[in-house]
Order: C-alpha cells, then sequence, then structure tokens
C-alpha cells in the first residue's frame, strides 16, 4: 500500500493506492484559510499536521498496516514556512496566493534585473514565490527574520515532522526563487540577495527518492511498520502532472483546483525570453513549463457559496443555455493574478451586463472567465513554437462536464479525461511507489497506471465562436488595469 498526501489550500487530501495501482480509500481534512489584510492569506503549519495525523489514522483504518511501503506527497507551492532553532514554526506560513510582496517582487525584477534573476533561477520573481516573501519578513518583521534556523515549503514540513528530515524537492523547490533550476542545485546568488544561507535551507531531493524512514514515535501511534519509507514528493502541480500521465516530452495537463494551472512536460530544461511561463523541475526528474492563475475553481465556489448562495453547484449550471453565444465577460482576478499579468492589485470584474442579463449568463461568465484566463498562457506557450493538442485535466473543477467542455473549445483542445481526477494525491501515491522499487521510472508508473476513459472534442464552430470571444476578453484586462493600482 502507498499513500499519497495532497495538502491543498482548502484541505489535506490522503489518498490510499494498493500496489496495483488501484485507489482503495480517500480521506479528506479541512483547515482554515486566513486573510489578515486585503490580498493577504496564510494558514498553521500546524493545522496541516494535526488534519494529516488524524487523517493518516482515518485512511488507513481497517487495513493491513504492515503492508504500507511509503508515504509521499504533493503541495500547495511557494508557501513560506519558518522554523526556529528548536524546529518551531515561527509565524504562520505565506501561501502562494498572497500578495503582500509587491514591493519586494519590484526590488527584485527591477533592481536585481529580470535578466540576473533568470540567470540564476530560470524564472523572474512574482509576489507569491517564496524569495519575495523572505525579503518581506526580513524587512517588515526582523525579530521573526533572526529567528530564522530552517526555511522550508508546505508539504516539506508534513516531510519534516514524518522523517525528521529537513528536505525539499526539485520541483517544489523551483517556485521559492532561490533554486538554480536548470543545474538542480541552489543559487548562491539568490541566497545571498535574500540574506540567508546555504544550511538555511532544506537537503534537495528528486521526487521520488526516499528522504528517510518514519519516526519510531509515530509508526508507533498509528500502528505502521517502522520501515514505511517517506518520500520526497513534488509540487502540487508536478504531482498532479505524474498522476496524470503528463510526464516525458510534450505533454499538457490542466488543473482547476483553487488556482489554475497548464502544465507543459519536457524533457529538456528551457526558458523563454520574456519569462512569461514558469521554469520548473518536474516530479519525473526533467522539467515542466507552467503558468498559473491564482483563481480559479475558487471563483466558482466563490460565485455559488457568497453571491448566489447554494452549494448546489451542478443545478446552477445546468442552467445555462448555450456555450458561444454568452457576452458577459468576467476578469477572474478575485487575488490578484499572477500568469500572465504579474499584479497582485488585479481585481475581478463583470463586464457586459444588460437588462436582460441573467444570473445564469453571469454563473457562465465565471466559468468561461476562468478558461480564458488559462488561454492566456496557452497562448504565451503557442507563442514559443511549443505545439500542443491535447491536455489530461485535474482538480475540482474537472468534476464538471461543462467546464471541460468550455476548456476544450476555448482552448481548442481535446481534452482526456482520466479514470480519476484526483491529480496530486494519486501523483505522490505512484512516488512513493516508484522509491519503493515498485517502477523502475516514474514515467514507467504512469504508463501503466494512468487510464484515459474519455476524449472530450472540440467543435469547431464553437472554438470559432470562442476565438472571437477570447480577443475581446483579452482587451479588458488593459482598459480596466490603471482602475487596480
Ligand atoms: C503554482 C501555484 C499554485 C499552488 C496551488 O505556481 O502557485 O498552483 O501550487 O496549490
Amino acid at each position: 500500500l502507498y499513500i499519497g498526501i495532497d495538502l491543498g489550500t482548502s484541505a489535506v487530501k490522503l489518498l490510499l493506492m494498493n500496489q496495483d495501482g488501484k485507489i482503495e480509500k480517500i480521506v479528506s481534512k479541512e483547515y482554515p484559510l486566513y486573510f489578515p489584510n486585503p490580498g493577504w492569506s496564510e494558514q498553521n503549519p500546524d493545522d496541516w499536521w494535526n488534519e494529516t495525523l488524524a487523517g493518516l489514522r482515518e485512511l488507513t483504518k481497517g487495513y493491513d498496516k504492515n503492508l504500507i511501503g511509503g508515504i509521499s506527497f504533493g503541495g500547495q507551492m511557494h508557501g513560506l514556512v519558518i522554523l526556529d532553532e528548536d524546529d518551531r514554526v515561527i509565524r504562520p506560513a505565506i501561501l502562494w496566493n498572497d500578495g503582500r510582496s509587491k514591493k519586494e517582487t519590484e526590488y527584485l525584477n527591477n533592481v536585481i534585473g529580470q535578466s540576473n534573476l533568470s540567470r540564476y533561477t530560470g524564472n523572474i520573481a512574482f509576489a507569491g514565490f517564496t524569495a519575495p516573501k523572505i525579503l518581506w519578513v526580513k524587512e517588515n518583521e526582523p525579530e521573526n527574520f533572526k529567528k530564522i534556523r530552517k526555511i522550508m515549503l508546505p508539504k516539506d514540513y508534513l516531510a519534516y515532522k514524518l522523517s525528521g528530515v529537513h528536505c525539499t524537492d526539485m520541483s517544489d523547490a523551483s517556485g521559492m526563487l532561490l533554486l538554480d533550476v536548470k543545474n538542480k542545485c541552489w543559487s548562491q546568488q539568490m541566497l545571498h540577495i535574500c540574506g540567508i544561507t546555504a544550511d538555511q535551507v532544506p537537503s534537495l531531493y528528486e521526487s521520488y527518492e526516499t528522504v528517510g524512514t518514519i519516526l519510531p514515535w509515530i509508526a508507533d501511534e498509528l500502528g505502521f511498520p517502522e520501515s514505511v519509507k517517506i518520500v520526497a514528493g513534488a509540487s502540487d502541480n508536478a504531482a498532479a502532472a505524474v498522476g496524470t500521465g503528463t510526464v516525458g516530452d510534450g505533454m499538457c495537463n490542466i488543473s482547476l483546483g483553487t488556482s489554475g494551472t497548464i502544465f507543459i512536460s519536457s524533457e529538456k530544461f528551457s526558458v523563454d525570453a520574456n519569462n512569461g511561463l514558469h521554469a520548473f523541475a518536474h516530479g519525473d526528474g526533467h522539467y515542466h513549463l507552467m503558468g498559473c492563475m491564482l483563481s480559479a475553481a475558487s471563483c466558482n465556489k466563490w460565485w455559488m457559496d457568497e453571491i448566489i448562495g447554494t452549494n448546489d453547484y451542478k443545478s446552477e449550471q445546468n442552467k445555462i443555455s448555450g456555450l458561444g453565444e454568452n457576452n458577459v465577460y468576467f476578469l477572474p482576478y478575485l487575488m490578484g493574478e499572477r500568469s500572465p499579468h504579474n499584479n497582485p492589485n488585479a481585481r475581478g470584474t463583470f463586464i457586459g451586463l444588460t437588462m436582460d442579463s441573467t444570473r445564469a449568463d453571469m454563473t457562465q461568465a465565471v466559468l468561461e472567465g476562468v478558461a480564458f484566463a488559462i488561454r492566456d498562457s496557452f497562448e504565451i506557450a503557442k507563442s514559443l513554437g511549443i505545439s500542443i493538442e491535447r491536455t489530461k485535466i485535474c482538480g475540482g473543477g474537472a468534476k464538471s462536464s461543462l467546464w471541460k467542455s468550455m476548456i476544450a473549445n476555448i482552448l481548442g483542445l481535446k481534452v482526456d479525461v482520466i479514470e480519476s481526477e484526483e491529480g496530486p494525491g494519486y501523483g505522490a501515491a505512484i512516488l512513493a511507489a516508484v522509491a519503493d522499487s515498485k517502477y523502475k521510472t516514474v514515467e514507467e508508473a504512469a504508463s501503466k497506471l494512468v487510464k484515459i476513459v474519455e476524449t472530450i472534442e472540440p467543435n469547431p464552430q464553437l472554438v470559432e465562436k470562442y476565438d472571437e470571444k477570447y480577443r475581446k476578453f483579452a482587451k479588458i484586462y488593459p482598459c480596466v488595469k490603471d482602475l487596480f493600482e
């Protein structure tokens, strides 16, 4: 048995996979998300740990625990977790969708300079990345900064609690803006720029490498054997890509989770002149390019829960009449935006309302707005000469067939639906199985385990209509941008 832990923004999802790759059980445990100021976003790492521990107990209840071979992770990226000399958490984690470090991001991009950053790391600075947050703590909380003994990412805190090892993996470390992604080592220049030293960052592993075994007291408490391997794991996007079989060269995965991402796997490291897409390491030992929008399924959740006041998303979406006919547009920038605008101050907007606009038109605009925003990143990939014809899809939003069909038609891609949408959790369990030598490589495991059950083909007439609508969508942000300063 292998356990994949997907440490998300709204919940931790734990998945139990058997040796044939079948999902035996899934357990989900929620924890709070705090917005102490507009655009800030924090969580308490001990909430992650307590819910994970409770989840592990619940997940394995009734199974022969002696069969558990390994545990691995897929984690929300970029979050800054800082520990003191006693390995205690110094302050709440500052998350991937936190926009407080605008000033530090501008300092990195404009004073250090984008071309230097790109040379050191393969990427430029975005407010959500870890390095600008380190600078923010240094500037705004000098007392906390002085106490820092170890810096790590969210899922690495779980690996540390389970194994006692301060570790991270290449895919997640890529999003810190501290890693020389191409050469897979810490960038001495970036450590220096952030005022930290090499002993404050964790040891680097490939995602499928074992960092240690479970600590005896935890094994004892959970009734697990002490031989259970703790495996480095990957960023949630890289783990999701493993879990959807998006490995090797030129494969694509779209994730409609709290964030929305388009992920293109690549055997070789590459970076474009404008750093339009993130150039990161992958969980299969290679690389990927990725565009990330900060609010995807969370826009739909906000619209349904806060504005309409329903939890029956499906019947609300069923009220939508036709695709390609809607004249209402929605900019999905409820937490600011990363790709492609790099503007933490961007905000959500409805445009094009008339007296006969209906609630269904607005629901549709929200779903389409997210798909158009993902297309923004897809357009960058196309401009780099990358040719993609099909994509996998995962995340909570992938449960909606309407949304999947919008993705197919707005991006003009064939959408391969796989047996399970449990991207990161399943990918993490696969990484644990590879570390336990069940498979030789991540590619081999993914090709044997991931099954496509349906393909949604784009409809040429709809693709044409949506092309025209996308051109209009793309004109809106530049017109309203100045309102968001
Ligand atoms: C990727 C990103 C998000 C988080 C969500 O760069 O910030 O996709 O990983 O958990």
